[in-house]
This record gives C-alpha cells, sequence and structure tokens, in this order.
C-alpha cells in the first residue's frame, strides 16, 4: 500500500466488512461513515510502517484486497484482512495471504491472528494454508452508564492503576511468561497514546511486579477492551472494570474472553454482558502453550 491507495483501503475495510456480515447476519459492524475506519491504517502505519498489502484488479486498476501484518519480536501477527464484495471467492485473500507469509517464513516466524468463528471464509482461508485454532473466545458486550458500572466492585480492584511508561517492558515480559509472545512497542505506543484514543491498566501482583494489563480503545471505529494478560481471572476481571470505568462510561465496548475462563465469564453475565461473536486465536508455527487469561484483540491482531 503506497499513501495514494490509503483512502481506498478505508473505504474497503469499511465496505467489505459490513457487506459481508450484512449479507450473512443482517448487521453491519461499523456504523456511521468509512472515514470511521481510517482508525485502521493510522494505527498500523504509526506502528509498522509500509506493512500492508493490497491486491489491485490488473485489467481495470481497481482495489480488490487488502492486509495488514505486524513484525514482531517472536512473531508476525496479521490483520485486517479484507476482499472486495465484488471480488469475494476468487482467491485474492488467499494471494494477499501467501505473500505475508512467505515474509513471515524468510523471517522463520509463525503467524498469529484472531478469525471469526462465525465467518467460514475466513476459518477456511487461513486453516487452508495451515493455521491452526488454539483459543475460542467469546466476544462480549457490555454498556457503562455515564456514571460508571452499578455492579459490585470486584475483589483486586485496590491493586489497579494506569499504566506509565516505565511498565512496558514488564508488560512484555508478562505476555512472554504466560503466553511465549513478546510485542514491547505495542504497548509503548498504547501508554504513549500520541492518539488519546488508548488506555491500559496494569494490576500490581501482592509481591511486586504486574500480574495482568489490560489496554482498550475508544475511537469511532473501535471500542474494544485488549490486548491483555492476566495470571488469574480476578485479576482479568478487577482490569475489565477498571478500563470499562475509566475509558468507557456512556459507551459500550466489545472484549474477547477465553469460553474456558467460566467464573469469569459468569460475573460479566452477572454484570449485564451479552454476547455479540464468537472469535478463534490461530497460528502457522510453533505455538507456546496458553496460561493466565488472554483478551485479544483486533488492533494489533494477535492473541
Ligand atoms: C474472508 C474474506 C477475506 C475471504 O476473501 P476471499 O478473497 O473471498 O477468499 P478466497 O477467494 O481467497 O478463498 C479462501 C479459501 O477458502 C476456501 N473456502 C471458502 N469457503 C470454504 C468452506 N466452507 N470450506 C472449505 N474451504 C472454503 C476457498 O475455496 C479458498 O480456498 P482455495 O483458494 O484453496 O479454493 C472475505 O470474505 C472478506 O473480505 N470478508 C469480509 C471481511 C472479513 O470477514 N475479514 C476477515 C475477518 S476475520
Amino acid at each position: 500500500m503506497q499513501d495514494s491507495d490509503r483512502e481506498a483501503v478505508v473505504r474497503l475495510v469499511f465496505e467489505s466488512t459490513n457487506a459481508w456480515y450484512k449479507a450473512h447476519f443482517d448487521k453491519n459492524v461499523f456504523g456511521g461513515e468509512a472515514s470511521s475506519c481510517r482508525v485502521f491504517p493510522e494505527v498500523y502505519e504509526a506502528l509498522d510502517p509500509g506493512c500492508c498489502i493490497i491486491a489491485e484488479d490488473e485489467s481495470n486498476g481497481r482495489l480488490a484486497g487488502s492486509c495488514f501484518f505486524h513484525p514482531r519480536q517472536t512473531h508476525y501477527s496479521l490483520g485486517i484482512m479484507n476482499a472486495h464484495p465484488d471480488y469475494f471467492g476468487q482467491g485474492v485473500a488467499t494471494r494477499i495471504l501467501d505473500e505475508i507469509l512467505a515474509i513471515a517464513d524468510a523471517d522463520a516466524k509463525p503467524v498469529r491472528l484472531v478469525s471469526s468463528a462465525m465467518n467460514l471464509d475466513s476459518f477456511s482461508l487461513y486453516t487452508r494454508r495451515g493455521f491452526v485454532p488454539y483459543a475460542t473466545f467469546q466476544d462480549m458486550i457490555l454498556p457503562v452508564p455515564d456514571g460508571g458500572l452499578e455492579v459490585d466492585p470486584p475483589e483486586g480492584l485496590a491493586r489497579v492503576r494506569d499504566a506509565v511508561p516505565g511498565d512496558a517492558v514488564a508488560m512484555a515480559d508478562l505476555e512472554m511468561k504466560l503466553n511465549g509472545i513478546r510485542r514491547e512497542k505495542d504497548f509503548v505506543h498504547f501508554i504513549e497514546n500520541a492518539a488519546g484514543i488508548w488506555g491500559v491498566s496494569v494490576i500490581e501482583g501482592e509481591g511486586g511486579g504486574i500480574d495482568g494489563f489490560l489496554c482498550s480503545v475508544r475511537h469511532e471505529g473501535s471500542k474494544m477492551l485488549g490486548p491483555g494478560v492476566s495470571a488469574r481471572w480476578q485479576d482479568a476481571l478487577a482490569l475489565v472494570f477498571a478500563e470499562l470505568n475509566a475509558r468507557h462510561r456512556g459507551g459500550a465496548p466489545v472484549f474477547l474472553v477465553p469460553v474456558d475462563q467460566g467464573q469469569m465469564v459468569s460475573r460479566l453475565y452477572g454484570w449485564g454482558a451479552r454476547n455479540c461473536e464468537m472469535h478463534l486465536g490461530q497460528v502457522r508455527g510453533e505455538c507456546p502453550p496458553v496460561n493466565g487469561v488472554l483478551m485479544p484483540t483486533f488492533m494489533p491482531e494477535t492473541g
């Protein structure tokens, strides 16, 4: 993608995603105007300049597809993948994916992504190319009143605080310890928050250090909690509560919760959360064991 392609990619992300979900589930993912999707190239180009592959129809110069990728210390992550509706089912996404896999293979790194479990086109796209699901998440949505959540505060809340720049290394170390991946530069970017759209909370360990963290984004094009990692579900719940109250009052963000964290899910139902989608963490290549509670997101897209 060159700078001159950017606006067309923004429109493609908006139109492709909405067209697919409208056709299959009679709903739009992105409301408002296509311009709300500018957040994706803005964040991705700030983090990883030049890491977007586009496909062009050579017969007429039309943009047929696009996908961003994110080289990190331990892996590459991939997303957001789109084909234009006029080109669905013609191998455009596979062609783009192969290009990115070749880059990752040359660097001898695994590739990770989060794909919808309700979208067989994307599930098949990735599993046909050797991706294997390693975790299942339920996407939960929770409206937050203007005055904050009206539920009993979870235990451990007193240990939660806003992250400061010095926390980025400890966050990266914790994710490496629990989940076997490292991506410090994402956390530096979120904590720095030059765009004014990010929030980051950490939960301090009883014996020092941090036991978990949770980032969040609040923008017209993306309202989500994540990415986050915690050693215990109770800590993850305290982080969710803190991030919702600190940054999402009057909103209704989405967050991905591992389906096997039954006690956490049960508490979230008690707070009024509802399921709105299902996602799979997928990896092509080495997959370190998952420990603790992962809360992935789509920006950058990795579990
Ligand atoms: C998902 C999406 C990117 C796929 O793009 P596409 O260009 O239509 O995909 P392709 O034509 O490359 O097809 C992908 C592969 O899946 C295969 N496939 C599709 N449905 C399948 C099924 N039910 N079972 C098995 N394989 C299937 C296709 O045959 C193809 O493999 P092949 O080339 O080896 O035959 C496109 O539907 C899209 O942009 N959707 C909206 C946005 C979105 O959902 N993005 C992904 C977010 S997780």
